[in-house]
C-alpha cells in the first residue's frame, strides 16, 4: 500500500502535514515532526515585522474541542528567513511557508521574502478568526478581498505554488475558492478554525480566554471540514489540490477528508492529544484500513465521494 502523494512535482512520503501554528517555530521542531512521521510541514504564520501575540490564557481545551486565540505571535520575516533557510538547506520533507498580514500590500511583501527562500509551497492565511478587531473581517470572508490577496501574491511568488487557506465561517466557501482560482490560486487549505467561539468561567463570570474569543478546532469540527472540502472540490471541479485540515485524529478521519477531495492532510490539535507521533499513528491507521479494503494507492481515495455520487445519479 502506497501512501506517497505528488503535488506540483513535490513528493510527500505520506499525506500528513503539520498544520500551521502547531510546533512550527524552529527548523529543529520541524525536523522533529518529520522524524515522527510527518510527510510535510507548515510553518507558523509569518508576519513581515515582529508581532506580539495575545496575553494568556490563550487556549482552552476539552476532549471534544479546543478554543485558541494565541494571536499569531511572530518574530518577523528576518527570523523566519533564518529558520526556513536552515530547514531548507537539508530538508527531510517538503516545507509549506505560511504567511499572514493585515493588508494586501504586506501580504505581498511577506510572500515575496518567503518565496525567495524557495519553500515547496506558500500557504496564505487570510482566514484567522481572531483578527477582526485589529484588521476588520478576515479577507477569506469576502470573495473580492480573497481574490485581491491571491492576485497580489501571485505577482510576487514566482514559480512557488500558492495555496489559499480558507475560512469555514462563510455562506459559500465554494464561491470564495472559485474567485481565488480565477486569480491563479494553485490550491487551497481548508479549513481554518471555526467561529470564533467563547467559553465562560462560571465563578468569575468572565470569558476564559484573555482575547474573550478564539478559533474552534479539534474533533468537533471534522464534519464542517469535510463539507467545506467537498464544496471547494466541487466548485473547482477537482482541478486544484486541497490540503484538508480540521479535526483529524485518526487514519479514518484522514481518509474521510480525502474522499471529500483532500490530497494532503493537515494535523494540528491532535498533536497535543495523541502526541507528536500522531503522524506515524495516522499513517499506520490509513495503511491498515486501505490494505484491508484493497485500496492500492491512497490517491485513489481523493475525491472518490464525488465520483461515487455521480455514478449513482
Ligand atoms: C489563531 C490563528 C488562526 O489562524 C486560527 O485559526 C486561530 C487562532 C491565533 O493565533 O490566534
Amino acid at each position: 500500500m502506497n501512501l506517497s502523494q505528488k503535488v506540483y512535482g513535490v513528493t510527500f512520503q505520506n499525506p500528513t502535514v503539520l498544520a500551521s501554528g502547531i510546533m512550527g517555530i524552529t527548523a529543529s521542531s520541524w525536523r522533529f515532526c518529520v522524524e515522527n512521521g510527518a510527510g510535510g510541514i507548515t510553518t507558523k504564520s509569518l508576519w513581515l515585522t515582529e508581532h506580539m501575540g495575545h496575553p494568556n490564557p490563550t487556549i482552552i481545551s476539552t476532549e471534544h474541542w479546543s478554543l485558541n486565540a494565541v494571536g499569531l505571535p511572530d518574530a518577523g520575516v528576518e527570523k523566519a528567513v533564518q529558520e526556513v533557510g536552515d530547514y531548507l538547506k537539508n530538508k527531510p520533507a517538503p516545507l509549506i511557508g505560511n504567511v499572514v498580514a493585515g493588508s494586501i500590500e504586506d501580504f505581498g511583501k511577506t510572500a515575496e521574502h518567503i518565496a525567495k527562500l524557495k519553500p515547496d509551497f506558500l500557504e496564505v492565511n487570510i482566514s484567522c478568526p481572531n483578527v477582526e478587531d485589529e484588521f476588520g473581517k478576515p479577507f477569506a470572508c469576502s470573495a473580492p478581498d480573497a481574490a485581491a490577496v491571491t492576485k497580489h501574491i501571485k505577482q510576487v511568488s514566482g514559480d512557488i505554488p500558492v495555496f489559499i487557506k480558507l475560512s469555514p465561517n462563510v455562506n459559500n466557501i465554494g464561491a470564495i475558492a472559485l474567485a481565488c482560482a480565477e486569480q491563479g490560486a494553485d490550491g487551497f487549505t481548508a479549513i481554518n478554525t471555526v467561529g470564533p467561539g467563547m467559553a465562560i468561567d462560571l465563578r468569575s463570570r468572565m470569558p476564559i480566554l484573555a482575547n474573550k474569543v478564539g478559533g474552534l478546532s479539534g474533533p468537533a469540527i471534522k464534519p464542517i471540514a469535510v463539507k467545506c472540502i467537498a464544496d471547494v472540490y466541487a466548485a473547482t471541479e477537482g482541478k486544484l489540490p486541497i490540503i484538508g485540515t480540521g479535526g483529524v485524529y485518526t487514519g479514518e478521519d484522514a481518509l474521510e477528508l480525502m474522499l471529500a477531495g483532500a490530497t494532503l492532510i493537515g494535523i494540528g490539535t491532535a498533536v497535543g492529544d495523541r502526541g507528536i507521533d500522531v503522524f506515524k499513528k495516522v499513517c499506520d491507521e490509513m495503511q491498515y484500513w486501505c490494505t484491508n479494503e484493497g485500496v492500492e494507492h491512497v490517491s485513489d481515495m481523493v475525491g472518490a465521494m464525488h465520483k461515487e455520487l455521480a455514478s449513482r445519479s
